[in-house]
C-alpha cells in the first residue's frame, strides 16, 4: 500500500471535502465530576444503547473561513491511494482572529483529520498527523493543539496513541448549540520541544 501525501491549497479545498469524515457513535466518554469537579473530573467510557451517524462537516464550514480569514498560513495536505484520495489534513497557524491559535505564533492547530471510512485502522491517520507535526516544527511552534470531542472515543484513542495529553475539558463549550448540547469539548496537546 503506496499512500502519498500532495500539499494543496485552499482553493482545492472541494476535493478534500469529498473524503468522507462521518463516523458512527456507538460509545461516549462520559463525564463525572467528584465533588462538583473539586475532587476531579472522570471520563468513563461508556456503550450506547442506539449508536448514530455523526458528521462533521454538517457543523464546520471549512470553505466559508476562507471568506473570513486570511488562511494562507495554513497548511492543506490529501493523502492519496493510487489516485484515490483517502484522507486528509488541515494545520491552521498563525491567523489573527483564530481563537483556537490563542494569539500565539509558537502554536499551530489540527483543525481538521480525516481518513476515508473503509481506509480507517490502517496508519493513514498517523501518516496525516505525522505530516502535522513535522509542519508544525518547520515553523518552530512549541505545542500542537486538537479539539474533539468525548462523543469521539476513537479519536481521543487516536491522539493519546500520536503523543498527546488531555489539557482542557469544557461541558459548556457547545451548550449554546441544541444539536451539538450534549458534546463535551476536549483539547488535546503535544509538546513539540
Ligand atoms: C481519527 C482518524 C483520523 C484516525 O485515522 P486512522 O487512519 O484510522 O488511524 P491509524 O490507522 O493511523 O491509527 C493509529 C493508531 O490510533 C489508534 N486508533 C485509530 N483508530 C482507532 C479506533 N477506531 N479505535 C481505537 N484506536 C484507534 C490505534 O491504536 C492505532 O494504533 P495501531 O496502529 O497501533 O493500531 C480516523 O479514524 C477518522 O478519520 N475518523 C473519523 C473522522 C474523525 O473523527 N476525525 C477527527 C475529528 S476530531
Amino acid at each position: 500500500m503506496v499512500i502519498e501525501l500532495k500539499e494543496i491549497s485552499i482553493q482545492d479545498i472541494d476535493e478534500y471535502l469529498k473524503v468522507p469524515i462521518t463516523l458512527e457513535i456507538h460509545r461516549v466518554l462520559e463525564v463525572k465530576l467528584e465533588d462538583d469537579g473539586l475532587k476531579g473530573i472522570q471520563l468513563v467510557e461508556k456503550e450506547l444503547e442506539e449508536s448514530y451517524i455523526k458528521d462533521y462537516d454538517d457543523d464546520s464550514d471549512i470553505e466559508g473561513l476562507k471568506d473570513k480569514f486570511d488562511m494562507s498560513n495554513w497548511g492543506f495536505f490529501i493523502a492519496s491511494m493510487e489516485d484515490e484520495n483517502v484522507g486528509g489534513v488541515i494545520i491552521a497557524y498563525d491567523t489573527p482572529g483564530i481563537n483556537m491559535l490563542s494569539g500565539r505564533d509558537d502554536l499551530a492547530v489540527v483543525w481538521d483529520i480525516r481518513v476515508h471510512p473503509e481506509h480507517r485502522g490502517r496508519g493513514i491517520g498517523h501518516m496525516l498527523f505525522q505530516k502535522a507535526v513535522d509542519w508544525s516544527k518547520e515553523r518552530d511552534c512549541k505545542l500542537l493543539k486538537v479539539e474533539t470531542q468525548n462523543i469521539n472515543v476513537p479519536a481521543c484513542n487516536f491522539y493519546v496513541k500520536e503523543g498527546c495529553e488531555l489539557g482542557c475539558i469544557d461541558r459548556y463549550a457547545y451548550s449554546g448549540d441544541e444539536r451539538l448540547s450534549h458534546e463535551t469539548m476536549l483539547i488535546w496537546y503535544l509538546e513539540l520541544q
